[in-house]
């Protein structure tokens, strides 16, 4: 096993600290990335994103589409009413289904413009499944949904437990957030980079360490790896899209389902501009230097190679669909309710407000062009 120079010291968040060290003790010196962003991000109760603190929003750590405003998924839910209807003459209740719903508001928002829209009666036939695997989370949104008084909207644990259901699946960045391995090239091999402890007297500092790779499914997923590259190249691999995939693939008969996030195709991720990889940190809008450092306080997330989730999905079955710029997808669903607005004139400070969101979403600098909708379908 090899150390790297990149370290860092606890600084803050003890318990995460002391459990991490621990395991990395009690595994011979090394855990794997993934297992580093498991404790660090989803620790039942001491992980970034399964603690009760604000993370989303301009006041937070980052934003996202759903945070900047109502208009996102009042836009989704223009789209989803029109491929829900091909839906309801094959069943009596149609699904969406939410992966990574955070707070809430994404339900919130499209469940809100469903009852507008929709006729009553088939408003009723609609119910919305957020799947939060986290148990502290599952508790605040059912607090929340229950005093926003929408009945329709249920949180469940997994998504195994639901079967036969036709509807539309969203996950607004989620497949960034779900952890993944790191691989190093090195001596020609691609080796897995992970992490390891430095000591020096009672200090010990989390740092990078590389070791030969003994994951199976890691091994397949490198062979086709280029060998052209310089030593030290660096790249993220998440072997775990097929075991999310064949869960949503096995409860719906008929599905469109759709993942938004920030990611590039295999090769641009493999080009030599990106030898560091893609992993990246935050906290409070600031980019993080050290991806390991104060574990449990920060989000810790990298580009999604769509290629490679493009073609986990196909193995199991489902058809997919070359990534589109959010700018595109958002523009075109949002046809009707813009010619809407056009048409009535109204240019009161709420529609002004949603055009304003909209802008923020499609713009080509901000979110536009960095997020893509992937699209999937059984
Ligand atoms: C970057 S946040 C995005 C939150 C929200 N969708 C938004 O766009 O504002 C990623 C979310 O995915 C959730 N998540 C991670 N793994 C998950 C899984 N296996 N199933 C469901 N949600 C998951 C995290 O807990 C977190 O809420």
């Amino acid at each position: 096993m090899l150390e790297q120079a990149t370290e860092l010291t606890n600084d803050g968040s003890e318990d995460l600290f002391d459990l991490i060290t621990h395991e990395i003790n009690e595994r011979d010196g090394f855990i794997s990335f993934e297992r580093f962003m498991e404790l660090s991000l989803y620790h039942p109760e001491l992980g970034y994103y399964t603690k009760n603190i604000e993370r989303v929003g301009k006041d937070a750590d980052f934003i996202t589409s759903v945070s900047i405003g109502k208009c996102y998924g009042l836009i989704l839910a223009h789209h989803f009413a029109k491929v829900l209807e091909t839906f309801f003459n094959s069943t009596e209740k149609v699904v969406v289904v939410e992966l990574g719903a955070e707070n809430g508001d994404l339900a919130l928002d499209i469940m809100g413009e469903f009852s507008m829209l929709l006729s009553k009666n088939l408003f009723e036939r609609i119910n919305y499944i957020i799947v939060e695997p986290f148990s502290l989370k599952r508790q605040a949104l059912r607090a929340r949904l229950n005093s926003e008084g929408i009945g329709n909207i249920s949180v469940i644990s997994d998504l195994k437990e639901e079967n036969n259901l036709y509807g539309v699946l969203i996950g607004n960045e989620v497949l960034d957030a779900l952890p993944f391995r790191r691989v190093r090239f090195r001596d020609k091999k691609w080796m897995e980079l992970g992490v390891g402890i430095n000591r020096n007297g009672n200090k010990m500092k989390l740092i990078e360490a590389e070791r030969r790779i003994q994951n199976d499914s890691l091994i397949s997923r490198v062979v086709d790896f280029p060998k052209d590259l310089p030593d030290g190249f660096t790249a993220e691999v998440n072997i775990n899209f097929e075991q999310l995939l064949s869960y949503i693939h096995s409860s719906f008969v008929k599905l469109e389902g759709y993942f938004v996030d920030y990611g590039s195709s295999h090769d641009e991720l493999m080009d030599i501009s990106r030898s560091n990889g893609t992993v990246r940190a935050y906290s409070r809008h600031q980019h993080v230097n050290n991806v390991l450092s104060s574990p449990g306080n920060n989000d810790i997330t990298s580009n999604v190679d769509f290629d490679w989730f493009r073609a986990s999905a196909e193995t199991l079955g489902f058809i997919t669909e070359e990534p589109i710029d959010q700018y595109r997808f958002l523009t075109k669903s949002a046809e009707q309710w813009l010619l809407c607005i056009e048409k009535s004139g109204d240019q009161s400070a709420k529609n002004m407000q949603l055009i304003n969101q909209f802008k923020m979403l499609i713009h080509p600098s901000t979110m536009g062009r960095s997020f893509k909708v992937l699209k999937f379908r059984k």
